[in-house]
């Protein structure tokens, strides 16, 4: 355990609803711990239409950060001073830092999931890309593409005009990297040696028998896979994917990496890689072995 908590104690949290199955008090805990930091995290269950209190709340409270989650991503932005330009492009907001009398609105998904590509040793710059879904999730991994410099983005959705839409709207930002989009059978838009993002809820714990693609062609042009599922720890996709000796790595380093990232903006403190190795290999060790025996029922 960290320090106690006392009067210095910095206090943090997650606002949603539902909150019950939130692994973040536990990640930050990590942090708190190999820092030495003074620090407490708390789930914060904000009921249908207190939205704006809480939030308030924060400021009166003097509250040094807060994650938001599902359903108030969106909804959060209404209420904050100032929204980072990536988040305002992403369209949601998983984090909060107060800036003397401000609250700003950033969004770490993004970063999370380009930090846990860094970290995987998983080259983007120059790459072709191909995005499964169209939803929220795959508009922060469009982001980091674009951010990244990637070769190309391909969107595979099962609705194809929620891949065309995303596609026209972030074409608009960077013109000069090409973009495809389509459904999830058009197989032949997928380039030779891409890397693959899975940003669907499909395959997720209880309904780990199903993958959004199956079709060995897919497989057969993928180099990498990122699965934004940590919960199976390997999702069938992975299991394909891996049949045809693809490195493929899930979602629990993506939402490790979210999370130091919104330490590190409410303490600027960075951790060193031994402490990012100590902590996420702690974290592997306790969701997993808690997974074989109490199922997790979430991805944040
Ligand atoms: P999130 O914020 O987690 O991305 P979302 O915005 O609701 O959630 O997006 C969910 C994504 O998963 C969408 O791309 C959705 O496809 P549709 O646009 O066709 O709805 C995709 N998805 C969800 N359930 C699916 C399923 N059973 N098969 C295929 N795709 C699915």
């Amino acid at each position: 355990m960290s320090e106690k908590i006392n009067g210095k104690t910095h206090v943090f949290g997650v606002i949603g609803n539902p909150i019950e199955h939130t692994q973040s008090p536990l990640i930050h805990q990590l942090f708190y711990e190999v820092t030495q930091y003074n620090g407490t995290y708390n789930p914060f269950y904000v009921q249908e239409g207190m939205l704006h209190k809480s939030i308030e709340g924060m400021k009166g409270l003097s509250i040094k950060g807060l994650n938001v989650t599902i359903p108030y991503k969106i909804d959060v932005m209404e209420w904050l001073d100032d929204i980072d330009p990536t988040a305002q492009i992403i369209g949601a907001v998983n984090t909060i830092v107060p800036c003397k009398d401000k609250l700003i609105g950033y969004n770490t998904d993004w970063i999370g999931l380009k930090m846990a590509c860094s970290y995987h040793k998983i080259p983007l710059q120059g790459r072709d890309c191909v995005i499964i879904g169209s939803g929220g999730a795959a508009r922060s991994a469009v982001v980091m593409c674009l951010e990244e410099n990637v070769g190309s983005i391909t969107l595979l959705n099962r609705t194809c005009e929620k891949a065309d839409q995303l596609k026209r709207e972030m074409q608009a930002l960077k013109k000069d990297i090409p973009m495809y989009s389509g459904t999830l059978d058009q197989v032949d838009l997928v380039k030779s040696h891409s890397i693959a993002i899975q940003t669907t809820s499909v395959g997720m714990y209880p309904q780990e028998n199903i993958s959004p693609i199956i079709d060995e062609d897919f497989f057969q042009k993928v180099d990498f896979i990122v699965d934004i599922i940590y919960n199976p720890k390997e999702t069938l996709f992975m299991k394909k994917g891996k049949e045809y000796h693809i490195k493929a790595v899930n979602g629990l380093s993506m939402l490790f990496f979210q999370a130091l990232k919104a330490f590190e903006y409410w303490t600027d403190i960075t951790l060193t890689t031994s402490q990012i190795n100590r902590c996420l290999q702690r974290l592997e060790t306790i969701i997993y072995h808690q997974t074989k025996n109490e199922k997790v029922n979430v991805n944040e």
